[in-house]
């Protein structure tokens, strides 16, 4: 049976530190640290999403500034809010929730927002500088997983790693970070054929692809290493990820619960950003 990777405790590992970074900083510096986050319309789990966010931003001593604006917002409200918060000395993240309403432009939202404060790492130059391996901040997600996988002690050098899902979000910048670390990496979608025998190879098996218990335990080689970033709601109410639990436990030597995996991760990773961007804007 798999070992259980404790998400929320590799969570609150990461929050500790940056929580004693930021407290030094402030004591020495007198820098304060500050994230803005903005939220257009009335998705409930986007909502759900930003307020855990701005706990966090307490929980590690940082000022959160919510710009919670309406459905109808038209474009080019949101882009000169973008453009005061980017001019802001306060703000050293910025971070619009997504997804945005149909009539807004998420391209020209993200292109808008100063790649210093960028701490999704979802503008153009922060993608690039990731391709490059010179990059400040590394995608939330992405980097949550590479967190979760080094907890297990896992050497992903050499490794065969699978990577099922190919947004831009998770799929594609995880291969990135999984090449940076010298793992063979494949890229699956939902295109790819023989998933199944691709999958069987995988010593690293990271599941982004959205869909529930899309990845069963045949599927999986002995002793691999599953990371599930899915978070899928059943008819039933209840939450799942894109493996099939209790299959896939028999077969991984590690693997990440749904809920209390990969999620928790997102939200540390995005205090660190903003620490990271704190420090460099400071100089
Ligand atoms: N919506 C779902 N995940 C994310 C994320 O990581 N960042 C932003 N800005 N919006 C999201």
């Amino acid at each position: 049976m798999a070992q259980i990777i404790d998400g929320k405790a590799v969570s609150a590992a990461v929050k500790a530190e940056v929580a004693e970074e930021t407290a030094k900083l402030r004591d020495a510096k007198g820098l304060k640290v500050g994230l803005a986050v903005v939220i257009v319309g009335n998705d409930p789990a986007s909502r759900v999403y930003v307020n855990n966010k701005k706990k966090a931003c307490e929980a590690v001593g940082f000022q959160s500034f919510e710009y919670a604006m309406e459905e109808n917002t038209t474009q080019e409200q949101l882009l000169d809010l973008v453009n005061v918060l980017n001019r802001d000395d306060r703000v050293n993240g910025i971070l619009v929730q997504l997804p945005l309403p149909k009539h807004i432009d998420e391209k020209a939202v993200i292109n808008a927002i100063s790649p210093d404060k960028d701490v999704d790492a979802f503008h153009p130059i922060n993608v690039g500088k990731i391709m490059i391996g010179e990059y400040s901040f590394l995608p939330c997600t992405p980097a949550g997983v590479m967190r979760l996988i080094e907890s297990t002690g896992t050497d992903i050098t050499g490794k065969q790693c699978v990577v099922i899902g190919r947004s831009n979000i998770v799929g594609k910048p995880q291969a990135m970070l999984l090449l940076q670390k010298n793992g063979t990496v494949t890229i699956c979608h939902s295109k790819t054929r023989n998933l199944k025998e691709i999958c069987l190879g995988a010593d690293i098996l990271v599941v982004a692809i959205g869909r529930a218990n899309f990845v069963t335990g045949d599927m999986i080689k002995e002793g691999a290493v599953v990371i599930d970033v899915g978070m899928n709601r059943l008819d039933n109410g209840k939450l799942c990820g894109d493996v099939e639990f209790e299959s896939a436990e028999k077969k991984a030597s590690f693997i990440t619960p749904v809920p209390g995996g990969v999620g928790p991760m997102t939200i540390a990773m995005l205090m660190k950003n903003t620490l990271t961007a704190a420090k460099q804007q400071a100089g």
